[in-house]
């Protein structure tokens, strides 16, 4: 199994942000220095993905345009011999063979990456959700797919969780088969505590067979209308072996507002470049931490 493409679902409405994603991409907010599209794309490309499709939709324009040239700007910093800030501006552009397709309707996430079918055609692919960001020794997309290739199957991204996390994740029902690697015997979408049947929910990196496509197809809409992922996971389960790998690493969910604030504390602690002035702010207003 050779993996060499890499799906980024990034249409949907970002009610989560509102009001700051009324006219703006959700993928597009900051965390630190970069937009949350930026982190996903260096992840994949980190990865070994050479080819990299971002679903979009209406209002996603600046996604798109943060990938392509800007020979305006690039000029402009020529001229003012902002060398290492046109480095960076052209290093974006750079990164990775990447498309865009448009999902018309924001029908969930398994719509989403339905869009992504012509695209990928009959070979094995990532999926990266934009919302997480990871930082992990080894790539998590790269974790993934060393055991996707091993076994010749679907392999998903998992993450110990807690009564919480029932409510908002796919809970596994796992067979362990090596070290933190197991086998997808079942999984039910946000069980809650009592129905769950582990601890180990499914996060937002995945690689999979084509063969989800064909799952996703025959995937009713949810009460919601939407079609959901994890249904089609949960029938891929029933036609091929599918593995989870409870992957090494940092993950931070910046998907909400306090997700987003949770992952620019977190990541300016570990930065040399911000963590001395964080910590001196923080001092100003009044907090005395560890050091
Ligand atoms: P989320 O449900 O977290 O994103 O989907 P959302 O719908 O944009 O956010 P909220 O819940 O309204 O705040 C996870 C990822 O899947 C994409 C989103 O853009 C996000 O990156 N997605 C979701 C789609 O591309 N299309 C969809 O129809 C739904």
């Amino acid at each position: 199994m050779n993996i060499r493409k890499a799906v980024i679902p990034a249409a949907g409405f970002g009610t989560r942000f509102l009001p700051a994603t009324k006219a703006q991409p959700k993928e597009m907010l900051c965390v630190l220095d970069k937009p949350l599209i930026q982190y996903c794309v260096e992840e994949a490309v980190a990865s070994g993905l050479t080819h990299i499709c971002i679903i979009t939709g209406r209002g996603k324009s600046a996604v798109e345009d943060h990938f392509d040239r800007n020979p305006e700007l690039e000029a402009l910093l020529e001229e003012k011999k902002k060398d290492d800030l046109l480095k960076e501006v052209r290093r974006i552009s750079g990164l990775a063979e990447i498309c865009s397709v448009r999902q018309k309707e924001m029908l969930g996430l398994g719509h989403a990456v339905l869009a992504a079918a012509d695209y990928v055609g009959r070979e094995p692919f990532a999926v990266l959700l934009p919302d997480d960001i990871y930082d992990c020794p080894v790539p998590c997309p790269r974790q993934l797919m060393d055991v996707a290739e091993a076994k010749n199957a679907s392999t998903l991204a998992l993450g110990r969780t807690d009564a919480e996390g029932t409510k908002k994740y796919g809970i596994i029902k796992p067979r362990p088969v090596a070290d933190r690697v197991y086998q997808l015997l079942d999984m039910i979408e946000k069980p809650g505590p009592e129905r769950a049947f582990s601890d180990l929910a499914i996060l937002g990196r995945y690689v999979f067979t084509p063969e989800i496509f064909d799952m996703i197809r025959e995937t009713p809409p949810d009460h919601r209308g939407e079609i959901q992922i994890t249904d089609a996971i949960r029938k891929l389960v029933d036609h091929q072996d599918v593995y989870g790998v409870e992957y090494e690493g940092d993950r931070y969910d910046a998907g909400d507002k306090i997700g987003q604030l949770e992952a620019i504390l977190a990541l300016a602690l570990k930065r040399e470049d911000y963590r001395e002035a964080l910590l001196g702010l923080l001092k100003s207003h009044g907090f005395f931490l560890k050091e």
